[in-house]
C-alpha cells in the first residue's frame, strides 16, 4: 500500500506521517518512510535526535551519489546530458535510516524543481527511485510531501493507493484541502481522505466539513494534543508520546476506517 501524505504547510502532514508510521509497524508490517520536504524533518519526529538527523543527507543533496548514478552534479541543469534510467534499487538499503526492526524512513528531499533551482540530475535520480520504490518494494510505503502539489506531477501519482489530505479546521484550509483531493482523483490517485488536524472543537469542525465537504469527500477528525506541543519544543520524537494520547487514538481510529484489514 502506498499512502500519500499531503496538504498545506504546517498542517500536520509529518506529524501524522510519524504516528501513522508507528502504528502500522507496531501492528507488524513493514513500513517505509519517505521524507520529500525541501527541508526535510521527519527524521526527529519519528525520533532521530536532532543532532543525528541533521548529519542526513537527502539524496537530491548528495552530489557523490548523484554523481556517480546519473554522470551529473546536482544543480547541473539542461545543456549537461546525464542519464535518465540511473541504478537505484540498492539506495533504500545504503541510504535509509533504520528506525526500528519493521519501520525505515528514506530521506529523498525535495523533487520539486523550482525548488532545487533546475531540472537537474538530481531530481531525475529522486524520481526513478520513487518510482522504483513505488513498483517493487512490498513495504507499506508512505510520503510525506511537501506543501503543494509537485508530488502529483507527472508520473508519480498514479502509484498511490490513498491520498490523507490533512488540513487544519478553518474555511481557507479546507478549501484548499478539497482543491487537491479533485486534483487526485482527476490524477488517478486511487483513494482520498480529508484529515481534519488539531482539532479543539469537534462539533463546529464537523459543521465547517459539512458546509465544505457536502458529502462528497471522507473525512476524519484528529483532535488537538497538547502533549506535541510539549514535545515540539524540546525537539524530541513523536515517539515518545504514550500511544494512550489523543493523536495516536485518533489516527489509530482513521487506521480502522481506510485499512479495515489492518488490526490496531
Ligand atoms: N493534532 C495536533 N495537536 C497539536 N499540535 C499539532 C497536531 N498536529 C500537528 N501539530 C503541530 O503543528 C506543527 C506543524 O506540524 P507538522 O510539522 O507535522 O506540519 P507539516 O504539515 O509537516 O509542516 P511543513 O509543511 O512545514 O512540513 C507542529 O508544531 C506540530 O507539533
Ligand atoms: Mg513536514
Amino acid at each position: 500500500m502506498k499512502i500519500l501524505i499531503a496538504g498545506k504547510g504546517g498542517t500536520g502532514k509529518t506529524t501524522i506521517t510519524s504516528i501513522l508510521s508507528f502504528i502500522l509497524s507496531r501492528a507488524g508490517y513493514k513500513v517505509l518512510v519517505l521524507d520529500t520536504d525541501s527541508v526535510p524533518n521527519t527524521a526527529i519526529s519519528m525520533g532521530i535526535p536532532p543532532s543525528e538527523a541533521s548529519k542526513i543527507i537527502p539524496l537530491v543533496m548528495n552530489e557523490e551519489l548523484v554523481e556517480e548514478r546519473t554522470g551529473a552534479r546536482p544543480g547541473e541543469g539542461w545543456g549537461v546530458f546525464f542519464t535518465l534510467n540511473p541504478r537505484v534499487d540498492d539506495i533504500v538499503d545504503r541510504y535509509g535510516v533504520r528506525i526500528s526492526n519493521n519501520l525505515s524512513l528514506v530521506v529523498v528531499g525535495s523533487i520539486d524543481a523550482s525548488k532545487q533551482g533546475c531540472l537537474c540530475p538530481a531530481i531525475a535520480l529522486a524520481r526513478q527511485f520513487l518510482r522504483h520504490v513505488f513498483t517493487s518494494r512490498d513495504e507499506i510505503i508512505i510520503v510525506d510531501s511537501e506543501a503543494g502539489a509537485e508530488v502529483f506531477g507527472r508520473g508519480l501519482a498514479e502509484y498511490f493507493d490513498l491520498m490523507m489530505c490533512i488540513s487544519e479546521p478553518t474555511y481557507k484550509s479546507l478549501a484548499i484541502s478539497r482543491k487537491l483531493v479533485k486534483l487526485a482523483s482527476e490524477l488517478m490517485v486511487k483513494e482520498n481522505a480529508i484529515i481534519v488536524n488539531k482539532v479543539r472543537n469537534i462539533p463546529l469542525a464537523k459543521l465547517l466539513c459539512e458546509k465544505m465537504l457536502n458529502d462528497e469527500i471522507p473525512y476524519y477528525i484528529v483532535r488537538y494534543d497538547k502533549l506535541l506541543e510539549d514535545l515540539e519544543y524540546e525537539g524530541r520524537g513523536l515517539n515518545e508520546l504514550p500511544d494512550t494520547s489523543i493523536v495516536y487514538s485518533d489516527v489509530k481510529s482513521i487506521v480502522r476506517n481506510l485499512m479495515p484489514w489492518i488490526k490496531v
